[in-house]
């Protein structure tokens, strides 16, 4: 790994997104030792005045949980300074690469090389501006290498005009190598599983396909509502929050073909390949659905036609994929809290067994909570007679790997961002790829063309769904229930 000073900007550092995500990450990466305290520094910078004490305190209480030490969090604190000053302006930005300066030129002896990873967590809308100024002011300087990168969050637009115009703006500035576009998803312990999964395992090479899969599902529930961000969520809706992004980057990884190796550039080739297979989305085979109650949020708008919901078939035209449906399904307000991959297999030809009324073999990912993938088999009924029982093949990480913690998504995806590892971001292309599925949907929702049905929360969701999912060829097993191992 590069050695050398590691300055950590975080603009937008009095935000939620920062003490909630990147500070705590930042800070579990120090106590593993990921990042050396001997050559990194972070350096908060938003609009707000306050002293490096007052933010030191406002962050404290986000890292100290569970068995961490108070002493660990006030060294990492000790590594933090503040500067404020608005975006938009050079004053506050040559203040802050004067700030960096410094700590550069006192860490710079052992090895001259510098590096820089501006993290945005700011609203898009001033991307574009703090951009222009970071390249104005605050670039590397070091003759003896090193880089600046810039690490931003989603919305990355609104639709494939909004999000292509961002594009060029940021692309005009930095190159595509310097932009880490994050989709926290990929971040996590079972969408990165996918790749190994199915290439570093013969059992699954073969049955991978249309002559096998019946169809998948990709499904991301929350058992809360919108929770006081009525003002961002109502502009965006659930396919743009969750859909277009999170389900879709699953779906790349669940369909894409086999990337030529490992280099990120090659797996992103084959992502977006799949996203281009994509065909448009049709009328009937989409259902959207907003919570009863979601208008009383004081930010959403009386008349709202945001969906909180929605199930949506893709189709993927290619050799392997043609006729099996996609579903992505996403909703708030619903009566559980889980995400998971379910891959539904084709009933077993000339059966004797009868199998087709209990069920058929489905692979299960929980992506979470509790991460587990399981396979539902059919096996005899144990016993002296001859009957069969869905029963299932199951590794669930809890009890498979005792006490191992899985790091959250930001920490490794920020691991990445200084490794300079890309594999895990979104490319450009992809971006706009992902856009172009979703944005004639969009713009029909947002014309108010199609309507989000009501559901009452703590609910599975508008009843349309399922009767979408039973049409898209779903079979229901009946009788069985997964029960998580007990530990
Ligand atoms: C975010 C969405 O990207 O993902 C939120 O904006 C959502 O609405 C969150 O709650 C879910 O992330 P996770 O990691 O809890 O599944």
């Amino acid at each position: 790994p590069e050695t050398g000073c590691l300055s950590i900007i975080v603009l937008g550092a009095s935000g939620d997104l920062a003490k909630k995500k990147t500070f705590p990450a930042l800070f579990n990466l120090y106590r593993q030792r990921f990042i050396q305290s001997c050559e990194f520094h972070i350096f908060g910078y938003a609009r707000t005045e306050m002293s490096d004490d007052d933010l030191r305190s406002r962050i404290r209480s986000y890292l100290e949980k569970g068995s961490v030490k108070a002493e660990d969090v006030s060294e990492f604190l000790q590594l933090m300074k503040y500067t404020s000053g608005s975006y938009d302006t050079e004053e506050g930005f040559r203040l802050l690469d004067k700030q960096i300066s410094e700590h550069e030129d006192a860490k710079s002896s052992a090895n001259g090389s510098c590096r820089r990873l501006f993290y945005l967590a700011l609203p898009p809308s001033v991307y574009p501006v703090v951009c222009k100024m970071i390249k104005l002011c605050c670039m590397n300087k070091s003759d003896l290498g090193g880089w600046t990168r810039i690490v931003v969050e989603k919305p990355f637009g609104k639709d494939l005009e909004s999000a292509e115009k961002l594009s060029s703006q940021i692309g005009e500035l930095f190159g595509e190598h310097q932009i880490y576009r994050i989709d926290h998803y990929l971040g996590k312990e079972m969408v990165q599983n996918l790749l190994v999964l199915r290439f570093a395992n013969r059992l699954f090479v073969p049955l991978w396909n249309r002559d096998n899969i019946d169809n998948v599902q990709i499904v991301f529930r929350e058992d809360f509502g919108i929770e006081g961000r009525g003002g961002y969520f109502d502009e965006y809706g659930i396919i743009r929050d969750i859909i277009q992004n999170h389900l879709l980057q699953v779906l790349c990884l669940v369909a894409m073909e086999k990337p030529v190796s490992l280099d990120s550039e090659h797996i992103r080739d084959e992502k977006v390949k799949v996203l281009q297979s994509v065909e448009p989305i049709k009328d009937e085979e989409v259902v959207l659905g907003q919570y009863h109650g979601y208008r009383d949020d004081s930010k959403v708008p009386d008349h709202s036609n945001t969906p909180t919901f929605a199930s949506i078939i893709l189709r993927i035209h290619n050799e392997r994929w043609e006729g099996v449906p996609f579903i992505l399904k996403a909703g708030k307000a619903l009566s559980s809290k889980k995400a998971d991959i379910r891959v539904q297999f084709k009933d077993v030809p000339g059966d004797i067994f009868n199998c087709e009324k209990q069920g058929r073999n489905e692979f299960v990912m929980r992506l979470q909570p509790s991460e587990a993938m399981y396979m539902k088999v059919a096996v005899k009924q144990p016993g002296l007679e001859m009957s069969t029982v869905q029963s299932e093949l199951d590794l669930s990480y809890k009890q498979r790997y005792h006490g191992v913690t899985i790091p959250d998504a930001y920490e490794r995806l920020l691991l990445d961002t200084i490794h300079g590892d890309q594999q895990h971001f979104v490319r450009r292309d992809e971006l706009k790829a992902a856009w172009d599925i979703f944005t004639p949907l969009l713009h029909r929702i947002d014309n108010g063309e199609l309507k989000p049905i009501s559901y009452q929360q703590g609910s599975r969701g508008p009843a349309e769904a399922d009767e979408l999912l039973l049409r898209a060829g779903y079979i229901r097993t009946h009788g069985y229930r997964w029960i998580p191992p007990a530990l």
